[in-house]
């Protein structure tokens, strides 16, 4: 079997409401989750794509958080409608989506 080509983590933490940093999965449904699961399903993608349910990726201001791995792409503010895209755009294609990067200066910022 040939290696992964791509690790997706999808934030999937939740905290209590009103915490000071907000949480990726407020309502803990990983929905976001199964969408990439599912769209990766489509494409038949599975066998060298992943979709892992992450904790906290330390982005909570900037979430819903993603992360692709090895290519260390960081996306936030991810919602459902943009999941088919990430796909077809960043991995099928290779393009970074402007739009949903966080760009490097940002990683790790205190806000
Ligand atoms: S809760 Fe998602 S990055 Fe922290």
């Amino acid at each position: 079997m040939p290696a992964f080509t791509h690790h997706i983590f999808i934030c999937c933490n939740r905290r209590e409401p009103g915490h000071s940093r907000g949480c990726c999965d407020p309502d803990g449904g990983e929905a976001l989750r199964d969408a990439f699961k599912t769209e990766l399903k489509k494409r038949k993608l599975g066998p060298l794509v992943r979709a892992n349910k992450a904790g906290c990726l330390d982005q909570c201001e900037q979430g819903p958080t993603v992360v692709i791995y090895p290519q260390a792409i960081w996306y936030g503010g991810v919602q459902l409608t943009d999941v088919p895209r990430i796909i077809d755009e960043t991995i099928i294609a290779g393009r970074v989506l402007e739009d949903l990067l966080i760009p490097p200066e940002r990683l790790n910022a205190e806000t």
